[in-house]
C-alpha cells in the first residue's frame, strides 16, 4: 500500500511532537494504521530546533500545504481562529482530511467546518483539542455509545490545575505559578483563556456536543476564572473536607443542558479532588455504566501529539469508508442532532459555599440566615472563624438552589450594613453518581 502523506501545519510545542513521535514510533503506527504515515510537508514560520526536519519540504505558506494535490491529511497545529479556519475550509475545499488539535476552532466554528466536511466527504479529527492526551473524545464518542450521559465534569485545564495545586500546597503567588506554566509550554497564547476558564470553555462546549448530540453553543457557556480565589477559600474548603477544583460542568437536566465552567467546591474524597498540578481529568456519568474516571496528561509536546496521531491512525483506517458508515464528528448521526437548550446559569440548580466578613455583634448572622431563607436556601453548615478584630469570617455552606435565588439572597446579604464588602460564593457539587 502507498504511504499515506501528511502536512503538518505549526511547528511548535505540538507541532515538533507530532514530527517527533511520528519519526520515532513509524514502524509500530504503520503496522496499527496498516500504512506507512509519511510528513510530505511542513507549513510553518519557523524551525524548531527540537525536532529535525532536514529533507522534508518546509514551506512558510500554510494555504500552500492545504492545496498541495500530493498531500492526504492536513494536521492542523497553528491554534487561534481566522488563519486556523481558512487553513481547515481550504483544506476541506480541496478534498483533504484535517487532524486539528485546536479547540477554540472547533468549539466556535465546529459546525461550520463539520458540515462543509460532510458535504466533501472529508473526516475533521480532534481528539487533541481536549484534554490533550487522554482519549476522552473517543471514549464518549464510541465507548460510551451504548448509554444515555448524565453528566459530566472534568478539570480541562491543566495551567488552572497546576496554579491552584501550587497555591494550596505550596502557598506560592498566582502570578510566579502562571509564569512557570507559561514557560513549560501550557498556558495558551493568551494566558487568560487559562486563568479566566474560556480554554476549559471551548474544551466543555465540545464533550457536552459529543455527549447529549447537540450542536457546538460556545457562546452560551457560563465562565469563572480563578483569578478571585484566595487561600482563605482553599483553606476553608479543606477545613469543611472540600477541594477547589476549576471545574467544566455539563449536565442533562429536564429543563435543558448545563454548560457551565467555574471554580468548584468538591469532596476531597473524590478521585478527581486529588488530580494535581497540569494533569487533567474527566468524569462521565452514564445511565449503563455509571461514573467513568479519565485521567492523564492534559497537554505538553508528546501527550498531545499521541492524541494528533492517534486521529492520524483513525482517518488513515477509514479513509475509505463512505461518509455514513464513519463515525459521525459529534458521536450522532449529523441529522439527528437535538434541539434540547442550553440553560442560562440562572436556572442551575447547585449548593453553594459563601463567604463574607460580618461585624461581630449580636443578631448579624441571624439577619443573614433570614435572607437566605426568604430566597428558600436551605443551609447545610455554617462556620465563623474568631479573630480579634471587629470583622470576622463567616463561611456558610447551603444546600442546592437555584441560581436565580443565590444571586438575589447575595445582593441583600451585601446590602447589610452589617456585612463588609462582597459576598465570595463558589458553587459546590457532590459529584456522585446518580
Ligand atoms: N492551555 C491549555 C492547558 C493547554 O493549560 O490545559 C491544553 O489545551
Amino acid at each position: 500500500m502507498k504511504p499515506v502523506k501528511v502536512g503538518i501545519c505549526g511547528l511548535g510545542t505540538v507541532g515538533s511532537g507530532t514530527f517527533n513521535v511520528l519519526k520515532r514510533n513509524e514502524k509500530e503506527i504503520s503496522r496499527r494504521a496498516g500504512r506507512v504515515i509519511r510528513v510530505e510537508e511542513i507549513g510553518a514560520r519557523r524551525e524548531n530546533s527540537n525536532c529535525d526536519t532536514k529533507g522534508i519540504q518546509t514551506t512558510s505558506d500554510i494555504l500552500a500545504v492545504a492545496m498541495n494535490p500530493e498531500i492526504d491529511i492536513v494536521v492542523e497545529l497553528i491554534g487561534g481562529y481566522e488563519k486556523a479556519l481558512e487553513l481547515v475550509l481550504t483544506a476541506i475545499e480541496h478534498g483533504k482530511h484535517v487532524v486539528t488539535a485546536n479547540k477554540a476552532l472547533i468549539a466556535e466554528h465546529g459546525n461550520e467546518i463539520f458540515e462543509a466536511a460532510q458535504r466533501k466527504n472529508v473526516m475533521v479529527a480532534f481528539e487533541a483539542s481536549v484534554a490533550g492526551g487522554i482519549p476522552i473524545v473517543k471514549a464518549i464518542r464510541e465507548g460510551l455509545a451504548a448509554n444515555s450521559i448524565n453528566w459530566l465534569a472534568g478539570i480541562i485545564n491543566g495551567t488552572g490545575n497546576f496554579i491552584l495545586t501550587e497555591m494550596r500546597d505550596k502557598g506560592r503567588s498566582f502570578d510566579e505559578v502562571l509564569a512557570e506554566a507559561q514557560e513549560l509550554g501550557y498556558a495558551e497564547a493568551d494566558p487568560t483563556f487559562d486563568v479566566e476558564g474560556i480554554d476549559a470553555a471551548h474544551k466543555l462546549t465540545i464533550l457536552a456536543s459529543l455527549a447529549y448530540g447537540v450542536p457546538l453553543q460556545f457562546s452560551k457557556a457560563y465562565t469563572e476564572g480563578i483569578s478571585k480565589i484566595t487561600t482563605d477559600d482553599v483553606n476553608y474548603a479543606e477545613e469543611l473536607g472540600y477541594r477547589i477544583k476549576h471545574l467544566g460542568i455539563s449536565r442533562r437536566t429536564e429543563e435543558g443542558i448545563e454548560l457551565r465552567v467555574h471554580p468548584t467546591l468538591i469532596p476531597e474524597k473524590r478521585l478527581i479532588a486529588n488530580v494535581d498540578g497540569v494533569m487533567n481529568a474527566v468524569v462521565v456519568d452514564a445511565d449503563a455504566v455509571g461514573p467513568t474516571l479519565y485521567y492523564g496528561a492534559g497537554a505538553g509536546s508528546e501527550p498531545t501529539a499521541s492524541a494528533v496521531i492517534a486521529d492520524l491512525v483513525d482517518v488513515v483506517r477509514t479513509m475509505t469508508a463512505d461518509r455514513d458508515n464513519r463515525v459521525p464528528h459529534l458521536a450522532f448521526q449529523p441529522t439527528r442532532l437535538s434541539d434540547t437548550p442550553i440553560l442560562p446559569m440562572e436556572q442551575v440548580k447547585t449548593a453553594y459555599y459563601l463567604r463574607m466578613s460580618a461585624v461581630d455583634h449580636p443578631g448579624v448572622l441571624a439577619e443573614v440566615t433570614r435572607i437566605l431563607a426568604d430566597q428558600g436556601v436551605s443551609i447545610d453548615s455554617i462556620l465563623q472563624k474568631s479573630t480579634h478584630k471587629n470583622l470576622v469570617p463567616v463561611i456558610i455552606l447551603t444546600h442546592q438552589v437555584q441560581e436565580k435565588q443565590m444571586n438575589s439572597a447575595i445582593q441583600q446579604i451585601e446590602a447589610l450594613s452589617d456585612i463588609s464588602g462582597d459576598v465570595t460564593r463558589i458553587r459546590v457539587e457532590q459529584l456522585d453518581a446518580n
